[in-house]
């Protein structure tokens, strides 16, 4: 919708908005030091979640335990690796990326909001207006 109205200005307004577009979005710095809210939810239907979470530079959010329909935030512009599992459950346990500048800085906007559910993780993509699945439990995607 957004590219079909550019589409119809007048040429000269949009070679600049096309520029623009072009630098901030392409640009590394620019991405790097945008500070993004991480919003992790237990959205399991009865089970607590254990979650320890580490940076790319080593900060460290500590061992907690969520019971279900509890999130917590915290905001960050860097990498960061969970390690979520159930309590007692043997199948639902991974190690996930909750925020990837290069791939998450685009589309998660302001918030990355995880939805941490029975069946695997999601992710809020505002594109879709929706939680999109994204990691399947039992896979170390990061370490
Ligand atoms: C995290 O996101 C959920 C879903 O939008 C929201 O209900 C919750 O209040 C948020 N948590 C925090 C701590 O902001
Ligand atoms: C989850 O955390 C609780 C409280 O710290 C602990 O008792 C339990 O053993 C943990 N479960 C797993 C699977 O690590």
């Amino acid at each position: 919708m957004i590219i079909k109205k550019t589409l119809q200005m007048a040429p000269p307004t949009c070679q600049i908005l096309a520029i623009l577009l072009i630098l901030f979005f392409t640009s590394p710095s620019s991405v790097s030091c945008v500070q993004i809210q991480v919003n992790l939810s237990n959205d399991f239907t009865k089970d607590n979640l254990n979650s320890s979470c580490h940076s790319i530079t080593g900060r460290d959010l500590g061992k907690r335990t969520m019971s279900p329909g509890t999130s917590f935030t915290w905001t960050t512009s860097e990498a960061w690796c969970c390690s979520l599992e159930t309590d007692f459950d043997s199948e639902r346990y991974g190690l996930f990326y909750m925020f990837n500048p290069k791939t998450d800085s685009t589309r998660c906007g302001k918030e990355c909001r995880w939805s941490v559910r029975d069946d695997g993780i999601y992710l809020y993509i505002a594109d879709a207006y929706d939680y999109v699945f994204q990691y399947k439990w039992g896979i170390w995607y990061c370490i």
